[in-house]
Order: structure tokens, then sequence, then C-alpha cells
């Protein structure tokens, strides 16, 4: 391992981490709430109503004219699926392993950056309701809570995605905290060698250095009950506040990271990150063949083939488009993952029958987090475990892990 980081511990994450007091979570309240949503339409909706605009803009923008992320949408819709009337199904078996890991259904959560800003402790809400529901949670290097206060109040090993630094010495210590925690899978975000261009968050003055002006304030206030569980759970940038000298808030954290981001991580750093973790790699941001052959090569035991939910190159494939070429370019023995636009179960099942073992949500589990909190999150899994186990039957699909042949047909 690099040089320690200095003034700082060489292990931020090994100081003893004092069980999290997670007052609110589970409210009877917020049961309720999530519980009379019916579809993924009410969930939307009732993140709306919570939301401040801007807060809205970051969850469902993406870069530039959008062009990406509204097709991540058309792509898969327009994906048919074979229906099968003599082929039933009386009993469906949607269970599978995800990266290792035991899966109720053949979803996981996305990595999220700031999950705070949706929901107090956003992540903890998450990766709780993603450990009762059974199916693995992926943390963000950038999510407002440190992963140790995640494991603590989740009491559950998740995935841990990493965003590279220039030092060395700050990602092997970054993986070593995943490590400690017995983080199952790294997932190394490959797309962001420079951000995208995200105009909503411009026009809302969500950059680093944040640039929120008064208009935006004032927009802000609206929204009292978002506001106050802002104010007494400001987020920052949990897993990084370790490193960055002279403050934790979000505007020091952010800058510092802003400052540290390496950029584009090559084949050489997919190669010393393959040396240095001891567990299984996923890469995420793959849309291209022969990236796809070289990351087997390089040691990627897993690939979420993915466009960031159309938040980077904007124009860039779908993963429903590219997933096919890139299965036949890896063969079977490697673990594909489908991501972006995925809103239902049935979209799940589309996504298998390209050719994908399962699935990241981002959108479709943070509109359920910012509605209710840990509650809303799951109950857009029952309803996405509800969607898929219906459209498997309507397909005469009896096993996610034993598709039939021609389930899904491409537009003519
Ligand atoms: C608000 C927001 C923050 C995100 N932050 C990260 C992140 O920190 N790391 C990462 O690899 N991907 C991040 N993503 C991308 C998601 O992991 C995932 O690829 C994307 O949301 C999938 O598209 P979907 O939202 O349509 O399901 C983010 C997405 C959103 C919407």
């Amino acid at each position: 391992m690099n040089e320690p980081i200095k003034g700082r511990p060489a292990f931020p994450g090994s100081e003893r981490v004092e069980p999290v007091d997670a007052p609110g979570l589970r409210t009877r309240q917020q049961a309720r709430a999530a519980a009379l949503a019916r579809h993924p339409g009410h969930l939307r909706a009732a993140a709306k109503r919570r939301l401040p605009r801007a807060i809205l803009d970051y969850l469902e923008g993406g870069s530039n004219d959008e062009v990406t992320l509204r097709a991540n949408r058309t792509d898969l819709e327009a994906l048919r699926l074979n229906q099968r009337v003599f082929e039933h199904a009386p009993s469906r078996n949607m269970r599978t392993t995800l990266f290792g890991q035991h899966a109720t259904i053949p979803v996981a959560l996305a990595p999220i950056g700031l999950a705070g800003v949706f929901y107090p402790r956003g992540e903890i809400h998450a990766a709780r309701a993603a450990h009762a529901f059974g199916v693995p949670y992926c943390l963000s290097t950038l999510s407002s809570c440190a992963m140790e206060d995640v494991a603590t109040a989740s009491r559950t090993p998740f995935l841990f995605q990493l965003y590279m630094f220039k030092d060395r010495g700050v990602n092997a210590n970054l993986m070593q905290r995943a490590d400690q925690l017995r983080c199952p899978a790294l997932v190394l975000t490959l797309d962001t060698c420079v951000q995208g261009r995200r105009n909503r968050d411009l026009d809302n003055g969500l950059v680093v250095p944040l640039k929120v002006r008064p208009r935006h304030v004032v927009r802000i206030a609206t929204r009292l009950r978002w506001l106050v569980g802002f104010l007494r759970n400001r987020p920052t940038l949990g897993n990084l506040t370790a490193y960055a000298a002279g403050g934790s808030d979000l505007a020091t954290v952010s800058a510092w990271a802003d400052r540290h981001y390496k950029g584009a991580v090559t084949a050489a750093d997919l190669e010393w990150v393959r040396q240095t973790w001891p567990r299984k790699l996923v890469v995420k941001g793959i849309l291209d063949p022969e990236d796809a052959k070289l990351a087997v090569k390089l040691g990627a035991d897993a690939i979420v083939v993915s466009n960031h939910g159309g938040r980077q190159l904007d124009g860039a494939n779908t993963a429903a488009r590219a997933l096919p070429a890139i299965r036949e370019a890896v063969g079977d023995g490697v673990e594909l993952i489908y991501d972006g636009g995925i809103r239902s179960g049935l979209d799940v099942l589309k996504a298998l029958g390209l050719g994908a073992q399962g699935c990241l949500i981002g959108r479709a589990h943070l509109y359920g987090l910012a509605a209710h909190g840990e509650a809303g999150v799951a109950a857009a899994l029952k309803m996405m475990a509800q969607e898929l186990d219906e459209g498997m039957a309507l397909a005469g699909v009896a096993d996610v892990n034993a598709l039939p042949r021609g389930l899904v047909l491409k537009p003519v």
C-alpha cells in the first residue's frame, strides 16, 4: 500500500465506530403511506410532493439534451415479450445469485452519490430495505453516510462502488475499509473520466463549488418536511471526510473530492485494483464488446452494462442495445448486469431475456426513498417483485435462472 495521507490515520475506517442511532426509521406513518402506493407512479408522485425542485432534478436529470436518458426508457419499451398461453408456470422462482450474493429477485440497488439529500441518512434506509427484502445493496464512494456507519446501522455486508482518486493511497485505503467491513464485491465505475454536463444541476446551482442562489433557497424553503430533515442531518460525503483537511461539511469535502478525483481509469488501474481487492470485482459503465473482453481479461468477474443512467455521455448506447453483443463477446461464464431505465418488474424480465443475470435499479428505488425512506424502498421492491411474478406467469416463465428461448422479441 502507498504512503498514508498526511495528518490522517492510515486506516480511517479502522477506528471503532459507535452504533448509529437512527431516530425516525420505520415509523408507522411511513409504512402506512408506503403501503398505500399501488404502482411505481404513486411513489414518484409522493417523492415529487416531498422534494424541492432542484433535488428532484438531481434525481431525475441526465446529461446535455438527455437523449440517452430518454433512450434508456424508449429502447426498453420497444422490446416485446413473447406471450405463451400453453406454457403454464403455476409457480415461479425469482430467486437467484448476483455478485455471489443471494437475491430474492434478480435486482440490486445501484450506487447513488449523496442519497442523503433525498432522505436523511438515505443510504442507511436503502441498505436496510434491501437487506430486509433480500437483495444486494451497493454503496457509492460519494455516499452521504460513511461506509462504517452504514455497516453498523444495517448490519449487512454491501457492495462498495469505487471512484478512483489521484492518490493510490486513498484508493487503497477505501478498499481496505470496505474489506474490513467484509464487502463481498467492489464495483469499479469506469464511465466518469469527466463528469457529464448536467444542465438541470447547472441551472439549480448544484455544482462544485456549490452555487446555490437566493431563488434556489426560496424554492427549497417551500418543502418544509424535506428542509427540516435536511437541516437535522446535513449530508456530507461521509467516506471522504477522513481525507479532506479543513472541515467535514459538504462544501469542503466535495471541493476536496473534485480536486483529487482521478478521472480516466486506465487498464493499468484496473489491473492494480484487481491485485489489491481480494474479493469479487465488478466493472460498471461498459457498453462496447471489446471493452468488455478487455475488462474480463484484466480480471473483472462481472460487468454492469451501463450508461450511468443517462448522466454521462449523451448519445451513448443503451444497455438494451449493447447487452446482447456483449454477451456474445464474453460468453455465458461472465455475469452481466443490466443498468439504466429499469422501472418495473416487466423491465427486469426484458433485461433477463436479453441475456442479463440481473439488473441494477437507481431511480426506481430513489423515488421510494425520497417519498418514505426505508418503507418506500421496501414498497418499490415489493411492487417490482409482484410485477415480475405476474409477467413471468403471463409469459409462461417458471424460473429466472432458466428462461425460455425467444422470450424477448426485438422491434421489427
Ligand atoms: C442521483 C444519482 C446519483 C448517482 N450516483 C452514482 C454514483 O455515485 N456512482 C455510480 O457508479 N453511479 C451513480 N449513479 C448511476 C446509478 O448507479 C445507475 O447507473 C443509474 O441510476 C441507472 O439508471 P436508472 O436510474 O434509470 O436505474 C447515480 C445515479 C443517480 C440518478
